[in-house]
């Protein structure tokens, strides 16, 4: 059941101010290891810093009292360099919920500190290895050991320069509450998709609660079979702000048509269920499912069968699936998918609340017995014109942005908002008991 809102959205923003924890920085790393090691050590007091701290060219050193150090700190340089990563760092769920994964690609040889530690003063962590033993140069990297729901300061350095950044830990299973984003289809303008991104980092911004997930329901790169298209268009310089948000929340990503055969999605996108392109996991009040449209998905395949199993299997509240083409949108750009339209007995009977998608370039909002179906096709590609008369659709919007939700008990709170951070559509769902 669904309700909108013309007031103020119910969605709880509690003023705070969290003073980030400045890791002590240094300017030599050891002798590479080949596998990431653990260790845990004590960093000197922090400095304090802003909430939402990861930037590529690091703010001027942090000062700090000199103290006797853990093996892995030296003495600081006087100028560090910035970290020049030609991709990344980029943060995606990991396979265990005490997990984070990062990624990143360097261009030269290279060791590597990682040193993590979260906000509420637990001791630091460590993890050294050298990126020549990386396959492709393309480094993949789990934060180990993370307690739920926390705020964890990072810092990556080279014996030269450093990178600082930080996230949120997954929640913990009891969780009752839970907040992402999620938008779709950021191909091809990438001044529009960087807009996109500063809008969800003035988000975060206002109420650090916001740094927590980030959904994106596919087509990333105009030609995904490409490497240079990716590089243009989601992981290049002209997207400052869409870098800085990649490395300070893990981003849940669902392959569209249009990230080709899907072997770089997979490479740019080691995902806990690596060797396909659909999976589920856990976080929080929400189990998450990834489906692939690019194989199979009706009944009698095997991703159908998977699904089936997956969804009885799924004990946290809200069932929530992700997919690039809509089985109920607006129209404008793209009919509604068959196929995606096939699988709403299985959702209904599974207790599926909500299906997000894109592939159609504006935001819609409709409900089919009792699911919300969500078209996000917002995040940055040439807009489509919805038709607001099309079946079942509730609310339709031209332009881009982006969807905020806020789970709380048995309700979802969503907003749609613009790059200017206007809220377009406001709504309360009630998930289906
Ligand atoms: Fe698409």
């Amino acid at each position: 059941m669904i309700r909108f809102f013309n007031a103020n959205i119910p969605l709880s923003r509690p003023a705070g101010v969290i003073l980030a924890l400045t890791l002590l920085l240094s300017a030599c790393a050891p002798a590479a290891a080949s596998l990431p090691v653990s260790t845990a050590s004590s960093i000197p007091s922090p400095t304090p810093e802003p909430a939402f701290a990861a930037s590529h060219t690091p703010s001027p050193v942090p000062t700090y009292t000199p103290t006797p150090a853990p093996a892995f700190i030296a003495t600081p340089s006087a100028s560090p360099l910035p970290l020049n990563f030609i991709k990344g760092p980029l943060l995606l769920p990991a396979a265990a919920p005490d997990r984070m994964r990062m990624v990143w690609e360097w261009e030269d040889p290279a060791a590597f500190t990682i040193t993590w530690r979260s906000r509420s003063g637990e001791p630091a962590q460590t993890s050294s290895f050298n990126v020549l033993e990386q396959p492709d140069r393309l480094v993949t990297f789990d934060f180990h050991g993370l307690q739920p729901g926390k705020v964890y300061d990072y810092t990556i350095q080279t014996r030269t320069a450093w990178f600082t950044g930080s996230f949120r830990s997954a929640p913990p299973p009891e969780a009752d509450t839970l907040r992402f984003f999620a938008y779709g289809d950021s191909r091809s303008q990438m001044a529009e998709h960087d807009r996109v991104a500063a809008g969800m980092l003035a988000q975060i911004d206002k109420d650090p609660a916001w740094q927590s997930l980030l959904l994106h329901n596919g087509d990333f790169a105009q030609y995904g079979d490409m490497a240079e298209s990716w590089q243009t268009e989601f992981f290049g310089d002209q997207l400052p702000r869409l870098r800085r948000l990649l490395a300070g929340m893990p981003i849940l990503p669902a392959i569209g048509n249009h990230d080709g055969n899907g072997s770089l999605f997979l490479r740019y996108f080691p995902l806990p269920w690596q060797n396909s392109r659909y999976g589920s996991f856990d976080y929080g009040p929400a189990h998450f499912v990834v489906l692939d449209q690019y194989v199979p998905c009706q009944p009698g395949s095997s991703q159908y069968r998977w699904l089936e199993e997956d969804l009885s299997a799924a004990k946290r509240p809200w069932k929530i699936i992700m997919l690039h083409e809509p089985g109920w949108s607006a129209g404008g750009g793209h009919g509604n998918n068959r196929a995606a339209q096939e699988l709403d007995d299985l959702f209904q009977r599974q207790g599926v609340a909500v299906v997000l998608a894109g592939h159609n370039h504006y935001y819609a909002r409709a409900e089919v017995n009792g699911i919300l179906h969500l078209t996000l096709g917002t995040g940055g590609a040439p807009l489509y014109t919805p038709r607001p008369s099309m079946p079942h659709v509730q609310f339709v919007y031209k332009g881009y942005g982006f969807g905020m939700f806020e789970i709380r008990g048995d309700r979802l709170y969503g907003e749609f908002l613009t790059v200017d951070g206007q809220a377009a559509d406001r709504f309360e769902f009630q998930r289906p008991q």
